[in-house]
Formats: structure tokens, sequence, C-alpha cells
């Protein structure tokens, strides 16, 4: 048997990192180092189920800290990096950018230089196989408004204070490709959704609210259209890319599943009352409701909130011939289902700081609601 090649994963723990190890792992190809700072989002039950195995190492630290990172380079002599650690949500970059420029500017800058070091001393058959992958998002490109997709050509017009850190992030690895020849990729990807997503983002927070009888906010009219890809095809599109592109490529990364936001939330309490039952869950039986969606609130707007997105995914289509393969509507029972049966990793989800941001993140907008 071949043996495997080791590759280094950072934010391996998040919800997309979750989910692209526990693939590359169960693949049987690779070995993975998985660099994780476990900040708020990710959850030590996610991977679990690989403690002990001999293809995963799990390593808790920073990618703002250049001694560990390089550290790690030395002793695992990775074939390549997945670069996925970053702060994600929309919403609390409006709060304070702080955390996003740490981690997304300074810690993909502290990537990319030790990989840079790493990669400069290898013998030449390994500089030339050796991948940055860098996993960012459809959101450096702005908003569109109701025609048109995002393509690779597209220009750079980040909105929020997140995707200004993520834009300048793929600046710097744009650049690190450009000026020092580092053989490093981009992926652009639309809004994921599936297993492991921590429950701040729209779908599982729409999930989880549900099921304990909580008001569903929609922000503004729930007219913002998202293009919606299950985490599953994302990944295997990050795997395709590090394993068949050329160095220097960037691919935008869509499914083709433009929805309103207020449909979506009504399409999932559509398919909870089938999964779920109301007459079958306390908190909506104690109150009399027969549909989730009596639940759906419209609350202030998320300031400056794009638009739309949508992804024309063209050329990852005809140059690595990647399509996604899992439908929304069958994507989304799963998803569902996934949270239906996992109350001990909603339970730990849930812990810590959790409550207080749904409060900060919450309560004024409620408040503007009754005004
Ligand atoms: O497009 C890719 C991006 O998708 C990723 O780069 C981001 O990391 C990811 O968070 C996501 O960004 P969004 O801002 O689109 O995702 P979010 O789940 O926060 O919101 C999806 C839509 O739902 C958006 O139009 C805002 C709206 N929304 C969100 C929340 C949390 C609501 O109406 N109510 C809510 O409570």
């Amino acid at each position: 048997m071949a043996e495997k090649q080791t590759i280094l994963v950072t934010g391996g723990s998040g919800f997309i990192g979750t989910n692209l190890v526990r693939r590359l792992v169960s693949g049987g190809r690779y070995r993975v180092v998985n660099l994780d700072a476990l900040t708020y989002a990710a959850n030590p039950l996610s991977l679990a189920d690989l403690d002990g195995s001999p293809n995963y190492i799990f390593v808790k630290g920073n990618i703002t800290d250049r001694g560990l990172v390089s550290a790690l380079f030395e002793e695992h002599q990775p074939v390549g990096v997945f670069h996925l650690a970053a702060e994600t949500h929309v919403d609390r970059s409006i709060v304070s950018a702080e955390d996003f420029l740490q981690t997304n500017v300074v810690g993909t800058y502290t990537m990319l230089e030790a990989a840079r070091t790493y990669w400069d001393g290898l013998p030449a058959a390994r500089k030339d196989s050796f991948r940055f992958l860098h996993v960012s998002s459809d959101e450096v490109f702005g908003a569109l408004g109701e025609e048109g997709y995002f393509s690779e050509e597209t220009p750079y017009a980040p909105n929020s204070p997140y995707s200004a850190s993520k834009a300048a992030s793929d600046h710097f690895v744009r650049a690190y490709h450009h000026t020092y020849g580092l053989p490093t990729l981009i992926t652009n990807c639309s809004n994921n959704y599936g297993p492991y997503q921590f429950p701040e983002k729209m779908i599982p927070l729409m999930i989880l609210n549900a099921l304990s009888g909580k008001p569903l906010p929609v922000y503004g009219e729930g007219a913002n259209v998202r293009d919606w890809i299950y985490v599953d095809d994302h990944c295997r599109a990050v795997q395709l890319a590090f394993e068949k592109a050329r160095p220097g490529e960037t691919y935008v990364v869509g499914a083709g599943n433009e929805r309103r936001n207020i449909d979506l939330v009504n399409q999932i309490c559509s398919l909870l009352d089938e999964m779920a039952p109301p007459s079958e869950v306390h908190a909506l039986r104690a109150r009399g409701l027969k549909s989730y969606a009596e639940l759906i609130r419209l609350v202030e707007d998320r300031p400056g909130h794009d638009h739309r997105y949508a992804i024309d995914s063209a050329r990852i289509t005809r140059q690595l011939g990647w399509q996604a393969e899992v439908g929304f509507e069958a994507g989304l029972r799963r998803t569902i289902e996934w949270y239906l049966s996992h109350p001990e990793w909603i339970d730990q989800a849930s812990r810590g700081s959790y409550g207080e941001w749904i409060e900060k993140n919450y309560a004024w907008r409620a408040q503007k609601e009754k005004k």
C-alpha cells in the first residue's frame, strides 16, 4: 500500500473543516494534522470519533503563532496545506472586527510566511507538487443585484468587515504566488450548510430555534438571496482543486441553489412540520402551535446587508469536472435529520458564550420590532 501523504489543515475543527478532515482521513490517502485554536465555533465532539486514529493528529494552537506553525511544517513535512482557519460570522464582524483582522489577515500572512520558508527548503520534486489551498468566500465580491453571477473575473468589492478581512487574505495569497512562486490556490465558495455548523448561522439557527419554540428572526423583509451548497459538495471541490489544479488558479464554487431568505425559512419550517411534527414537540404543543412557520418574525436588518450572492461555477466544472451532487431539498433534509439526531452536540454548542451572543445580536432587533 502506498505511504500516506501528510496534509496540514488549519481550522479543521470548524464546520467546513470538520467535514473536510473526515473526508480526507476516511479516503485512506492522507494523514491529517489539524491545527485549530478551538475558539467558540469549534465543538470538541465534532471529530471525537477520530481520536486515536493513526491518520489524524490534532494540535491545539493559533495560526498567528509563527513558531508553532513552522515547527509543524518541520515535524510533519506536509505535501500541502488546506487553510480554513478563519473568523466567519458577518454579524460578529459588525460588532467588532478585531478578531477578524488577527485571524483572517495576520493568521493567513503567518501561514504563508511559514509555508514559504518550508517550501523554499524542499527538494525540487516535492517543491513542484506542494500546494497551499486557501478556502475563501464569495462575499469578497460584494453584492449582486437581481441579475448576474460571481465568477473568477468579478472584481473584489467586500462590504462587511468580515468580507474585507477575507479579501485581504485572498490578496496576500495571490501576492505570495506572484512574488515568490508559492504554489497557491484559492476557492471562493457560496453559503455552505450541513452537519456540524455552529448555530449562529442562518440554517442551524432556524432549526434549533424552531425546535425550542423560539422566534425565527428573519432580517429585513427576508428578500435577500443566498446561493446554498451542501458542505460535502464544497469539500469535494476543494479536494479536487488541491489534487488537480494548476498553481495560481482560483475557483468560485456554488451549487446553483438561490433562495430568498424568507422562502428558505418557510421551507425549513415545512420540512420540520413533517420530520418533527409540532404536536409531538413539547415547546410547540404547549403553546398550541400547529406549524413552525408561526414562529417566523421579520426583525431589524443587518447593517450593510448584501442583497444577493450567486455563483457561476463554469470554470471548476470545465477544468476539473466538478459538479454539485446534493440537491437542495435532499441536503436540507439530511441537515435537519442530523440536528434532530445529535442532541449532545447541540447541547455542547449551546454552552459557553453562545447565549451571550444570541442576546447581543437579537435583543436590539426585537426591541426595534416593537416600536
Ligand atoms: O457566502 C459565503 C458566506 O456565507 C461565508 O463566507 C460566511 O462565512 C457565511 O457566514 C455566510 O455568510 P452570510 O452572512 O450569507 O450567512 P448567514 O448564515 O449569517 O446569513 C445568511 C442569510 O440569512 C443572510 O442574508 C442574513 C440572513 N439571516 C441570518 C441570520 C443569522 C437572517 O435573516 N437571520 C439570522 O438570524
